[in-house]
């Protein structure tokens, strides 16, 4: 026997060697507490028969008794069984334990209690009753979320690299292209002088090959590949500079109203000043329609400051940032994001607005240009609420 134990009753009492007795079932709610997972023992009803605390903490129902709900009222909010209410989408492995009396496996989204998901592995064990039949499953479910986020940010973030070599490629190819169009007819319409009946048709072709040049400027800035010619520049006065030119892009109602607010003391950034500005106007225009979109109007703050990371991840390149850097962030109180959106928005192409209101190029030129300076970008978005667009720049 092994040390401590004196004996084991047949009324399930565990009698200690230091003469503590204690209750075999004190001892198994002991541990089904003590688990990092989240336990269910489940019945042929689909009722659940125990539930331990992490369990109820990973459906967001702490305090309250679960034992006599069923399984799916509480992880997917169903009113039948879930391979009644959705079969494609669940392959229930607590029915298939009942069923094979086999340990069967799965990966589901749960509610979370609170209006979001939780991803959780699922192991259903069956457990037989005398007779040999299932009578019972205890079912493990254990909290993947932060792995599964993780796993779409690789996952997007391999996506964008991959779509920005093939669009890099294609657009400096066309570049190529482009430029005799737009030299040669140039040069054409100076020869043929501003009367010359064919120079509508010449000045037609140069203005469709500018509009054309912009996006291929775009999709280079997003790949990495546009030419960037940096110097020390102070970003407060690249900002203050740029402020009657982004309140021009605001409507003149005066509805949305544009705030600076610098940090004091940053150090210079190193940066193409052109392309900086690129990235403001972007970000002030996005900024714009989702105001326009919510409603009449709203407020956009600009803000710099200093900063010290040391846990935030970019968003685009998955790194994590560290040490001094400084910020330039974008606040609206607009229309805000849902995350499905907010998955999305760095994608070339990606855009919510109608067909031919945007080309979904704005962002992915600013991820572009930020990554070519070596920075990084954040967004932060509530539905509703607004949005936040974080810029750091290492400082120094
Ligand atoms: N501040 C914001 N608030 C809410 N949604 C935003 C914001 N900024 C961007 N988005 C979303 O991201 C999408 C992509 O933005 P992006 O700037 O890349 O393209 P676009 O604005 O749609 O088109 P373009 O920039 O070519 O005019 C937008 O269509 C919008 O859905
Ligand atoms: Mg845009």
């Amino acid at each position: 026997m092994c040390r401590g134990l004196a004996a084991i009753g047949t009324t399930g009492v565990l009698a200690r060697e230091d003469g503590h007795m204690i209750s075999r079932g004190s001892m198994l709610d002991a541990i089904l507490e003590g688990l990092g997972d989240g336990v269910f023992i489940i019945d042929r009803n689909f009722q659940i028969l125990e539930a331990n605390s992490y369990a109820r903490q990973i459906h967001g129902i702490e305090g309250e008794e679960l034992k006599g709900c069923h399984c799916y009222e509480v992880s997917h909010g169903f009113d039948e069984p879930c391979w009644i209410t959705a079969p494609l989408h669940h392959r229930c492995p607590v029915l298939e334990a009942m069923e094979t009396g086999s340990v069967s496996r799965a990966v589901h989204i749960h509610n979370d209690g609170h209006g979001g998901v939780k991803y959780v592995e699922l192991i259903a064990f069956p457990v037989k009753s005398p007779d040999g039949e299932v009578d019972k499953v205890v079912e493990i479910i254990r909290d993947i979320t932060e792995q599964k986020l993780m796993e779409e940010r690789i996952a997007r973030v391999e996506r964008l690299e991959t779509i920005g070599t093939l669009a890099g490629g294609i657009a400096h190819d066309l570049n190529n292209i482009l430029t005799p169009i737009m030299g040669n007819a140039e040069m054409a319409m100076m020869e043929l002088g501003s009367s010359h009946p064919v120079r509508a048709r010449l000045e037609a072709i140069f203005s469709a090959a500018r509009r054309a040049a912009t996006l291929i400027e775009h999709i280079l800035a997003f790949s990495g590949r546009h030419r960037i010619e940096t110097r020390e520049v102070a970003l407060n006065e690249v900002v203050e500079n740029l402020m009657p030119f982004l309140k021009g892009v605001l409507p003149s109602s005066g509805a949305i109203e544009l705030e600076f607010r610098p940090g004091q003391g940053l150090p210079s950034i190193s940066a193409d000043l052109a392309q900086l500005e690129e990235v403001l106007i972007n970000l002030v225009v996005n900024a714009r329609d989702a105001i326009l979109r919510k409603g009449d109007g709203g407020a956009i703050t600009i803000e710099t400051s200093m900063v010290s990371l040391y846990d935030e991840k970019c968003y685009t390149c998955g790194f994590q940032m560290r040490g001094d850097h400084v910020r330039m962030s974008v606040t609206d109180d607009g229309e805000g994001m849902s995350d499905h959106v907010k998955a999305r928005i760095f994608e070339p192409f990606f855009t919510t607005k109608e067909i031919g209101k945007g080309t979904g190029l704005g962002l992915a030129a600013v991820t572009g240009i930020v990554h070519q300076h070596l920075g990084h970008i954040t967004c932060d978005s509530v539905p509703g609420d607004g949005t936040t667009f974080s810029i750091y720049f290492p400082a120094g």
